[in-house]
């Protein structure tokens, strides 16, 4: 199975944020031949340090907006490829202001796509498994390509509609799009308004761990360094038109998660406080990525969620003048949501 599209010089959108910076990490280390010229608003959540340091010869930072579509145009203009990462990510911002979830996530993906479109240049749009809603805990059921979309919060809604432009701009205007619906990632460089980010870092600060509802709710853990290989993989060898999902078969409840970050910090695995559910809160994901293993041949690496966990939780440790600057504000909006 060789590699059929080989883009030399693509544009990460989001790439100064979680999951997009350690896109372009990747594709520094693994891919020398390809340029990497990040758009990104830097929001709450970017942050250029997360790409300090990589050679100026291969990535360049455009500080900008998605939705500002002449810079768009002009930047697309000149490259072979656009992986889509920017969006605002988090639910609980999206249940206490949806507006800018609107304008990022469709808006921002409308502008991005009708410049693919204008230009003949490949488009991939990294999506979220929560476009598929949440199964009962005891369902056997994983999600897969032909399960129907059934979003339940501001920001799945967003996530959604983001989708079906693309498949809409594929079917209708043959733009050479792929999608990809990822379940929850972790690694470095994760915002701490996140939940193990929020965990690690309130133990570190000396305070407790803060669990919503009743600690039941299952998420689908990936490493965020398997994301970006099968983004990689479904960028370069994925079949345009197609959907693929992305797991790592990693489910595992919030308190199973949460008592493995306290033992794993030498503390007693009760010291937390259960705080406020989140409304309309999905109870399980789980994905199915079959397709994307037996048609690509892509694989999971970092298997080992123990062993993830604890590089994770190392990497904070190390990094405490990463995060210090945003922590404070971060508790002070959960506070004020009795979280
Ligand atoms: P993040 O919030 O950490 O980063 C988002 C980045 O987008 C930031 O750098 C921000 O500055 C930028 N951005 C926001 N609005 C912008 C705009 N209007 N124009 C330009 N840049 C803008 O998000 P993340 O967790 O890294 O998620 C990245 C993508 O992956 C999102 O599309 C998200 O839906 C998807 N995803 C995330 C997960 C997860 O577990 N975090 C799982 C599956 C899919
Ligand atoms: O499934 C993919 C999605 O995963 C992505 O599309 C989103 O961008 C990403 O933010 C993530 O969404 P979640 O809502 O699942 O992630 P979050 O880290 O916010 O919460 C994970 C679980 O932990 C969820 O069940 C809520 C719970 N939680 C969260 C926080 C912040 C707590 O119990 N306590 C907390 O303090």
């Amino acid at each position: 199975m060789g590699e059929t599209f080989e883009p030399k010089r693509i544009i990460v959108t989001g790439g100064c944020g979680f999951i997009g910076s350690n896109f372009v990490h990747f594709v520094v280390r693994e891919h020398p031949e390809v340029h990497v010229t990040v758009l990104d608003k830097l929001t709450y959540a970017g942050n250029p340090e997360n790409i300090a340091g990589l050679p100026a010869d291969r990535v360049e930072l455009v500080v900008g907006d998605i939705c500002d579509a002449g810079l768009v145009d002009r930047l697309v203009a000149d490259a072979d490829a656009v992986v889509h990462y920017a969006a605002e990510s988090h639910n609980d911002n999206s249940i206490a202001d949806p507006a800018p979830f609107v304008r990022t996530n469709v808006t921002g993906t409308f502008t991005l796509i009708e410049a693919c479109r204008r230009h003949g240049v490949r488009y991939h749009h990294v999506s979220t498994d929560e476009v598929y809603g949440d199964l009962a805990l005891d369902d056997p059921a994983r999600f897969t390509e032909e399960t129907p979309y059934r979003p339940s919060s501001p920001y799945s809604s967003t996530k959604a509609a983001s989708d079906m432009l693309v498949r809409a701009w594929v079917r209708t205007y043959g733009l050479a799009a792929t999608i990809s619906n990822c379940s929850n990632n972790y690694g470095p460089y994760q915002h701490v308004e996140k939940f193990i980010p929020r965990q690690i870092t309130n133990i570190l600060d000396g305070g407790r761990p803060k669990l919503y509802g009743d600690g039941k709710n299952v998420r689908d853990w990936i490493h965020t360094e398997d994301h970006s290989s099968a983004v990689w993989t479904i960028l370069t060898r994925g079949l345009v038109g197609e959907t693929y999902l992305i797991g790592a078969d990693g489910e595992r409840s919030n308190i199973d998660v949460l008592r493995a970050i306290l033992r794993a910090m030498g503390r007693p695995e009760d010291d937390f406080d259960w705080v406020r559910d989140r409304p309309g809160h999905d109870r399980r994901y789980a994905i199915d990525s079959t397709k994307l293993r037996r048609e690509l041949g892509w694989m999971p690496a970092h298997t080992d969620f123990d062993q993830g966990l604890a590089a994770t939780i190392a990497w904070y440790r190390d990094h405490e003048s990463w995060w210090r600057p945003a922590k404070e504000a971060t508790e002070q909006k959960y506070a004020a949501q009795g979280q």
